[in-house]
């Protein structure tokens, strides 16, 4: 185990967060992983890790630049898609596959957006559409059309989604609908294609240092009014995502992990 102290003098007290990482032991050796929002953020600290761990990954999103320059980075492909658009995921699997040289068998829906409405009147048609249709509507049509190509060349698979902990509450934005719903559906598609050996869970972060949340993995990881007491850190995230893709974790399926610490366990008493 390595163990990575961040310590942060910020106010009203400092926080300090430890990451323990496993020792990397190839454990995602012969996997051929897409990240969707694998430029930056939680979805980039997943690709560093995965690659660490020996699998093989390109990662997805909509600016070519900061793809190229993470993807130098760490070691891996990448390919553009605007998971808004589910016209162009057929093409886009067909290019990932020939980029990979085949045998793709993990998908990682992790590209989302939230726009922070300040209020339930801040909500207009278009908020709700624009975080409906990345979070929702293209996971769902995404995972499809890898299905689909899990199924067109005879392998078992691994779906990952990065659900969140509003997944677990009650919510008056679209944002907290869209998790709602990622959960239901990684529980119905694990149950639909159990019989196939395609394994479906989530990962659920609490708040988290990236550009959504705009705290940073080196600031003030304090959380005011936030009950664990810190921001979590995309590499923390990416552990726990590392397990549920590798094969460590073979009788897992229609899970959604929830990375916040029991901030959002329905307590009895408080
Ligand atoms: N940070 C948190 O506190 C937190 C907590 C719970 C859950 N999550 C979830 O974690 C996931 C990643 O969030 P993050 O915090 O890492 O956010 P982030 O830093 O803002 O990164 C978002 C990623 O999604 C990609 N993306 C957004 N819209 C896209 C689209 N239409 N097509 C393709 N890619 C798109 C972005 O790439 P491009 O800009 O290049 O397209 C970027 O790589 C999201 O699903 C989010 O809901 C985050």
């Amino acid at each position: 185990m390595k163990a990575v102290a961040i310590i942060v003098q910020g106010k009203p007290q400092q926080i300090k967060a430890n990451i323990s990482y496993l020792q990397p032991n190839n454990q995602l050796a012969g996997k051929k992983v897409i990240i969707t929002g694998g430029g930056r953020g939680l979805g980039f600290a997943m690709a560093k890790k995965f690659v660490s761990e020996g699998a093989d990954v390109l990662i997805a999103g909509r600016n070519e630049k900061t793809l190229k320059a993470s993807s130098d980075e760490i070691g891996c492909k990448y390919l553009t898609i605007n998971v808004s658009d589910p016209t162009e995921f057929s093409t886009f699997i067909a290019k990932a596959a020939t980029l990979m040289g085949g045998g793709i068998n993990v998908l990682v829906n992790n590209a989302g957006i939230s726009l922070h409405e300040a209020n339930f009147f801040d909500v207009t048609p278009d908020t709700f559409d624009r975080q409906i249709n990345t979070n929702l509507r293209g996971a769902f049509f995404l995972t499809q059309e890898f299905i689909r190509h899990l199924k067109s060349t005879n392998t078992s698979g691994n779906i990952l989604f990065v659900s969140s902990e509003t997944g677990d509450t009650m919510d008056y934005r679209p944002y907290g609908f869209t998790k709602v719903a990622v959960n239901s559906m990684v529980q119905g598609l694990a149950y639909l294609f159990k019989k196939d050996g395609i394994r479906v869970n989530a990962v659920a972060p609490g708040v988290t240092a990236s550009d959504m949340t705009g705290f940073k993995a080196d600031g003030d990881l304090f959380a005011g009014e936030y009950g664990t007491g810190r921001i979590y850190l995309p590499e923390e995230v990416a552990e726990t995502a590392c397990f549920l893709v590798s094969d460590a974790s073979g009788c897992v399926s229609g899970q959604i992990i929830t990375c916040n610490n029991a901030q959002t366990v329905n307590a009895r008493w408080k």
